[in-house]
């Protein structure tokens, strides 16, 4: 394409912009980083929403995947890119309280599981990194994270190195055969002291899903307290992240209940939900009862915490990128309800595109992975892009432009939200452009600035903003077992009808889709969440604050 003198200086200037505008946007906050009820807030008071990647480093290599595959710094910058600003870094038990193992070479730890092509590609990818032992190259990946502005949580997966999780793996209670409570104290204070002065390294989680037939609430209260105040008392600095039972899956102990700790501002609590955790079949029942149901579940085995005040972190959700499970589809939309609705903090299972070896298979692909199995490319951009608005907080104390809340319609399968692009017509655009939408008591759908209200006319037509002064507006209702259908009755004949998105991006309202009872209709493109923000409304916001996705990282090869 052509383009004269002056657009190549405008387009120069905005890629300037843009570089700055990333470089601004992942800087760390003010750290440490503590509590205020359900928030995770920075030294200066200001909500941090974490929006974090897994990043393996506790199976049998005891190092993080992908360091033969490419530069640790090359992978620090594309979680980066992706617009994540932290990492949850797993690590066994023993790489803290084994001298032996912690202070084997890499090279040698790869060697000695037969992995000699990864050894080869660590020599090519990350030469320095090849005869450091374990411990060091552990914090070389908190090191490349740091110089991206990444923070990093510590994850204590499991004991003995190697995949987790299964309830009889002797990892799976305190008390196991690999799961002496003192020693996992030990390797706690031992991990919580190493990183004491790194600023970057922001929260530890204790244990990685507590689960299996020795599970024990009482025995849970005793340890996590115990191991709450170790980390405590190591590194105060750091939040002290505590997981429930049953694979993680539940924290409902929690609601009469709470722990006893010495120190407060720095309790967060854990959970996870994977499309197969609590037996939802997402496949087989109507999609709207289906998230019905695991969203209430969801609320009494955890969310609920929010309500009492605790900050509940969704360390582990994820699903096949593939896109071809419908039930992993199903369930991650109905994950991204929640989480923008509640506005959660949450870890995607996982950065890592593949491991080293996994179960025993050499070079196995991670199928649920934010990068491809070569680790030179993302597996699915769209979901990135898909996910890019739940990057940074909506709601929470200090937000940069904060307004008074307003509401924004938010579009699950797109990530993107209801705007006013011309006239009166309605698109889908980004959520940092939306506008203030107020949805109220009498349930009309109001734009804040001119009063207009949004309005259906027909069956197949167009949703159109009606003129300030014309009452009365179209009522909407949420209805379905999942809430998620923009409903109302057309003035003319009452025939019910719902909002509705085109592939195209065009806001229609159309006749509603699989209310219930069908299991193969897909309801998707009519599921939203009114929702509230406070973010800069536009023309507000500055373009540094906003998250920008930024190009990929040239490869290099050191
Ligand atoms: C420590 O690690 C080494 C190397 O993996 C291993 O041979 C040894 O058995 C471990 N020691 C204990 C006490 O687990
Ligand atoms: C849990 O552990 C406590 C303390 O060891 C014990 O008294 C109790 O019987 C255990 N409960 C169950 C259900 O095993
Ligand atoms: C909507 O408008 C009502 C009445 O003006 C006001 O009380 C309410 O706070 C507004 N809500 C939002 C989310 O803007
Ligand atoms: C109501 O009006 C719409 C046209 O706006 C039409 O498509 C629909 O069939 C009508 N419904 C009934 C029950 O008359």
């Amino acid at each position: 394409m052509a383009s004269s003198p002056l657009t190549s200086l405008l387009l120069g200037l905005l890629a300037v912009l843009l570089v700055f505008a990333r470089a601004v946007s992942i800087s760390l906050p003010p750290l440490p980083l503590s509590t205020s009820s359900r928030w995770v807030v920075g030294a200066d008071g200001r909500r941090v929403k974490l929006a974090c990647a897994n990043w393996a480093s506790h199976l049998e290599p005891v190092a993080a995947e992908g360091l033969s595959r490419r530069g640790v710094g090359d992978i620090a910058a594309r979680v980066a890119a992706m617009g994540f600003n932290c990492v949850r870094l797993t690590w066994p038990t023993y790489l803290a309280t084994n001298a032996t193992l912690s202070s084997l070479p890499l090279r040698w730890s790869l060697e000695r599981l037969g992995l000699r092509e990864s050894a080869a590609g660590v020599r090519v990818n990350n030469p320095a990194l090849l005869d450091l032992p374990l411990i060091d190259v552990f914090r070389e990946v908190v090191s490349a994270l740091a110089s991206n502005n990444i923070m990093v949580i510590l994850d204590n997966q499991i004991t003995t190195p190697g995949w987790c999780c299964s309830g009889s793996d002797g990892n799976a209670f305190f008390g196991d055969k690999y799961f002496d409570p003192e020693e996992w104290l030990k390797g706690l204070s031992a991990m919580a002291t190493m990183f004491r002065n790194t600023k970057n390294v922001v929260g530890m989680s204790l244990r990685n899903e507590l689960r299996g037939p020795h599970q024990n609430v009482s025995l849970w209260y005793r340890y996590m307290q115990q191991g709450a105040e170790a980390v405590h008392a190591a590194n105060p600095d750091v939040l002290v992240i505590l997981s429930g039972l049953d694979f993680d899956l539940t924290l409902s102990f929690l609601f009469s209940k709470q722990v006893e700790l010495s120190f407060t501002g720095k309790l967060v609590f854990e959970q996870h939900w994977y499309s197969f955790s609590d037996g939802t079949s997402w496949e087989h029942r109507n999609q709207n009862d289906a998230c019905g149901v695991a969203v209430e579940s969801l609320r009494a085995k955890g969310l609920f915490l929010h309500e009492q005040g605790w900050p509940l972190f969704f360390s582990e959700i994820g699903f096949d990128l593939s896109g071809t499970h419908t039930g992993d589809n199903r369930y991650f939309t109905c994950f991204l309800s929640i989480a923008a609705e509640m506005d959660l903090d949450f870890a995607f299972w996982a950065l890592q595109g593949s491991y080293c070896i996994r179960e025993g298979v050499l070079a196995y692909d991670e199928s649920y992975g934010l990068l491809s199995w070569d680790w030179c490319t993302a597996r699915n951009p769209s979901f990135i892009t898909r996910i890019n608005s739940m990057q940074s907080a909506f709601q929470g104390p200090g937000l940069p432009n904060s307004q008074e809340p307003y509401n924004i319609i938010f579009h699950l399968l797109t990530g993107l939200c209801v705007l006013v692009k011309s006239g009166k017509s309605l698109e889908l655009g980004p959520c940092d452009e939306s506008n203030a939408w107020n949805y109220t008591s009498t349930s009309e759908l109001v734009l804040k600035q001119t009063g207009q209200c949004l309005e259906a006319k027909s069956v197949g037509g167009t949703a159109n903003l009606g003129s300030g002064n014309s009452k009365p507006c179209s009522r909407w209702q949420l209805i379905s077992n999942s809430g998620m259908h923009v409903s109302t009755e057309l003035a003319k004949n009452g025939t019910r009808v719902c909002l509705d998105a085109g592939p195209d991006g065009v806001i229609r309202t159309n006749q509603c889709k699989c209310l219930t009872m069908d299991p193969s209709c897909d309801p998707e493109s009519q599921w939203f969440k009114v929702m509230l923000s406070s973010r800069g409304i536009p023309g507000e916001a500055s373009i540094l604050q906003l998250p920008s996705l930024g190009p990929w990282p040239a490869a290099s090869s050191s």
